[in-house]
């Protein structure tokens, strides 16, 4: 599965990600492992996670290969401890954590490298957990034209490119893997909206992003005209366990 943008990209897009992208339910967090123990998040970003996390887990390491998105959740969080690297290359020792995490990254790493690895840092029953949103409004009509808006404007984008089976990939790896998922949504206004395309590294990726999001803003307002943008969404967990 290639990706539609570059790794990178969200370097320079720490202010927009941070304040547009959306949260995770609070379902979530009481679906994931106990978290009571050691608990290691890779792809942390500017720590939208982190912030929950921390709330929940034991000891907390959070890691990025993005200094800068990592520099952003240690303003917001700084108690938690952060380590700048891939999660193709963990600087840990055998079996140092109960729980590793991963909110919306796992389909940026190398897996074929990234399983082994976090594998070998989990401690027997230690558990991987990954999850991710996704906008869950495939026949509303404002989101099928700007799918088909998005996939003319970059010839690397497919619109459910996220949509994998990381349980069977796992699977060879671990001894049980289980998946979860619930629907939720959110209501936002058109300036966070527009934060929140900015902040995509495939939208960061088109020839012309400024028409994208003027198309975007045209559409969105016939839509919705009061303004308040309803945007569903489906969370999907999966937990394999060591
Ligand atoms: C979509 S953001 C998710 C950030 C955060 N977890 C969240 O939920 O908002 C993906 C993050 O993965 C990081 N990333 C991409 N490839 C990575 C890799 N190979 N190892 C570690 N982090 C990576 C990026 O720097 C970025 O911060």
């Amino acid at each position: 599965m290639s990706h539609p943008g570059s790794p990178t990209a969200f370097e320079a897009l720490v202010d927009v990600y941070d304040a547009a992208r959306p949260r995770y339910p609070a379902a979530l967090y009481d679906a994931l492992p106990d978290l009571s123990g050691r608990v290691l998040e890779l792809g942390a970003g500017t720590g939208i996670a982190t912030r929950e996390l921390a709330q929940r887990a034991g000891f907390l390491v959070s890691t990025d290969l993005g200094p800068k998105m990592l520099g952003r959740l240690h303003e917001l969080s700084p108690d938690v401890p952060v380590a700048v690297c891939r999660s193709e290359a963990l600087p840990f020792a055998d079996g140092s954590f109960d729980v590793v995490c991963g909110a919306q990254m796992w389909h940026w790493v190398d897996r074929a490298v990234a399983i082994p690895e976090v594998v070998r840092v989990l401690r027997p029953g230690g558990v991987l957990a990954l999850w991710w949103n996704e906008v869950d409004a495939d026949g509303l009509p404002w989101w099928d034209a700007q799918q088909d808006r998005l996939e003319a404007g970059n010839p690397r984008y497919r619109r459910g490119y996220r949509a994998y089976d990381y349980g069977a990939e796992l699977a060879p790896h671990v001894r049980d893997v289980q998946t979860w998922s619930t629907s939720w949504q959110r209501e936002l206004d058109w300036p966070t909206y527009e934060q929140w395309l900015r902040s995509k590294s495939y939208v960061q990726a088109l020839d012309d992003v400024e028409a994208s999001v003027a198309a975007e803003r045209a559409s969105l307002a016939e839509a919705f005209p009061d303004g308040r943008i309803v945007e569903p969404f489906r969370v999907s967990l999966w937990k394999a366990t060591t």
